[in-house]
């Protein structure tokens, strides 16, 4: 989980090299580095280390950068192997520093190549798998191949996950990339080729992209793109449709893209909606599924991590209710260990913003050996994911920067109550007047969000209350048990507080040991059946000297229920979402606004909180 770029061709590549790192920061910021392939000499390399000031520091280190050099590789890195010093970092060069490699993703082998190096590698400088891959290269070359049939056959040795970047001063004007389960697309304009982790780092420089499948060897030089497979037979290079602009991938007035993702959460519901709703029937276009085959399911696993497994509770939540299948939701990295029982009948819903998320990715491997039908819920057209499966739901949010998930996490669950209704019309589990009501609420949830937002100012000055909190529960039942989870990891991952959810009905069975005097429990109370029973754990934990931040439901008049403004010391009210299946997408609104804002209150960066990245593509 790392972002690559590279460039050939461009005598300003240096500028376009540190542009695209900047435009890929959300991968990782570990390290940052970049460099530069000076004809007949050596590698010119610059590499800083120190979370979000390695790129920063690396703008400001390259004033002694060589003029006018036309080629070169940059990386932001996540670190894996090894610590994130600045010899770790990447661009890595083998041992005569001719020959630089950038990687993203993880050398499973590289011990046993290591061993083959000159002197078992004693000449490695870093502790990297990376690095090992470099001199690997070079090895080949020494053989005397090319830099490219050097890749193919370094490659054909390699276990593990990449996608890579390598340049060699004997080949000044070629990058080699090559992809195994890793991201990694490449563009070109007349003069310029690119080579990316993802479109956004080379938007408005390449005129036309193309996809690089896994397995792929892609050799880039100024103008021109060839690829081929590892055995080196060539293949039709895959144009890639892009149809958004690159305002939408920026911050557009807002302070962070954080901010920006969540006021864009309207459209993100309304576009993921949009032609999919026929007349008061669901018809999901992209999924390839059969009505047949929807009928015959027996049994639905849902699988995603973090944020995209929150929103598989409700999807999971949504089925069992309206299509009457049996559903269990489980985080990704735990469903293939376990031996779940998989038929020709049963269908795995995989759930990922990035569709690269190496856990879900796998769980979708596991799932197809085993015979299951996969439908994809994800954000990025034709990522590995949405390649590998039998069917495809996209959710169209648009590109998603900030590190932390919300614009896509709603057009997640908008997206899952889609299929829910879907598999409901086509088992026959609902009427089709029932069916006809509830897409019409649904249709409606967009103007929901957006009146939810409204309250911004009083959630930010909550949160400023509560900027030196230590401990933090969330409760809630049903539905409001997946939120409190969502609205418990948006708190830690972007404040770094400990941020505990439960589900409400569950304290008392052991947590509630931990509540003292000024505790501070989120309470999810919005309208649901349940809501007579989360207000009896309410006056649970405010009887043990709790203070409540409830999340309750606008009677339309600005009112909430009595009982909770009465136990409550803050109220964010919401307006009702139409159905208690679709309150999620609303009430997550004030509790991604509260992690904001208590964030910005403690001094944090909201877009790279610390030790994450956007796309995990490790185990
Ligand atoms: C949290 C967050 C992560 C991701 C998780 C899965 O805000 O963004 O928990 O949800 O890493 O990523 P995807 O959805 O890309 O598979």
């Amino acid at each position: 989980m790392c972002g690559i770029i590279g460039v050939t061709g461009d005598p300003e590549a240096l500028g376009i090299l540190l542009e695209g790192l900047h435009r890929l920061e959300y991968r990782g910021y570990d390290s940052a580095g970049v460099a530069l392939v000076v004809a007949g000499d050596e590698i010119w390399r610059k590499r800083r280390a120190g979370g979000t000031k390695s790129l920063p520091e690396l703008v400001a280190a390259v004033g002694d950068a060589p003029r006018g050099v036309a080629c070169g590789i940059g990386h932001n890195w996540w670190a894996t192997h090894g610590g994130p010093t600045e010899r770790n970092a990447h661009p890595h060069t083998d041992a005569s520093g001719k020959l630089a490699l950038v990687h993203n993703g993880i050398i499973d082998n590289y011990r046993e190549l290591a061993a083959t190096l000159p002197q078992g590698g004693a000449e490695l400088t870093s502790d990297t798998d990376s690095e090992v891959l470099a001199h690997y290269v070079a090895g080949k070359m020494a053989t005397g191949l090319g830099l490219a049939d050097a890749v193919r056959s370094a490659l054909r040795d390699v276990h593990g996950k990449f996608s890579i970047g390598v340049v060699h001063v004997d080949e000044p004007e070629l990058i080699v990339g090559a992809r195994r389960g890793s991201p990694l697309i490449c563009g070109l304009n007349d003069t310029t080729a690119f080579l990316a982790s993802d479109i956004p780092a080379i938007h408005g420089k390449a005129d036309e992209f193309f996809v690089i499948d896994d397995e792929r060897v892609v050799e880039l030089t100024p103008g021109a793109v060839r690829i081929t497979t590892l055995l080196g037979d060539e293949v039709e290079p895959e144009r890639r449709e892009v149809t958004w602009n690159l305002a939408s991938a920026e911050k557009g007035g807002y302070p962070d893209f954080m901010l920006k993702e969540i006021h864009e959460q309207p459209d993100a519901v309304r576009d993921t909606l949009l032609g999919r709703i026929d007349n008061g029937v669901v018809a999901l276009d992209s999924t390839e599924l059969t009505e047949e085959d929807l009928r015959r399911i027996d049994k639905i696993f849902v699988v995603g991590c973090g944020t995209s497994f929150n929103a598989g509770l409700v999807g999971e939540l949504a089925i069992e209710h309206w299509a009457k299948v049996p559903v269990k939701s489980e985080v990704a990295s735990e469903f293939r260990y376990r031996d779940p029982v998989l038929t020709p009948t049963s269908l795995v819903v995989a759930i990922s913003q990035s569709g690269e998320s190496l856990d879900t990715m796998e769980a979708v491997t596991f799932a197809k050996r085993q015979s299951a039908k996969v439908l994809t819920v994800c954000n990025v057209v034709d990522s590995s994911m949405a390649r590998d499966s039998d069917a495809v739901i996209y959710t169209h949010a648009g590109p998603e920067i900030c590190v932390a998930s919300t614009k896509t996490h709603v057009a997640q669950i908008a997206a899952l109550n889609l299929l829910a209704l879907q598999l409901a019309q086509a088992r026959g589990t609902l009427y089709p007047e029932e069916a006809a009501h509830l897409v019409r609420d649904l249709q409606l949830v967009p103007d929901k969000i957006a009146a939810a937002m409204a309250q911004s100012g009083h959630v930010k000055a909550v949160a400023e209350k509560y900027r030196d909190i230590r401990d933090v529960f969330f409760i809630g039942r049903q539905v409001g048990r997946a939120l409190a989870q969502e609205g418990a990891l948006k708190l830690k991952e972007l404040s770094y507080v400990r941020a505990e959810a439960y589900p409400a009905g569950e304290l008392k069975h052991g947590p509630i040991a931990l509540i003292e005097e000024g505790t501070l429990v989120v309470a999810i109370a919005t309208k649901s059946r349940l809501l007579d029973k989360i207000i009896s754990n309410i006056q649970e934990v405010k009887a043990r000297g709790a203070s409540i931040l409830a999340i309750a439901t606008d009677d339309g008049d600005g009112n909430v229920d009595p009982r909770i403004a009465d136990l409550a010391d803050d109220v964010f009210s919401v307006p009702y979402a139409g159905h208690e299946l679709f309150t999620p997408m609303v009430d997550v609104v004030p509790l991604q606004l509260f992690a904001y804002y208590l964030a910005k209150a403690r001094g944090n960066d909201v877009d790279k909180p610390r030790n994450l990245a956007k796309t995990v593509t490790v185990e």
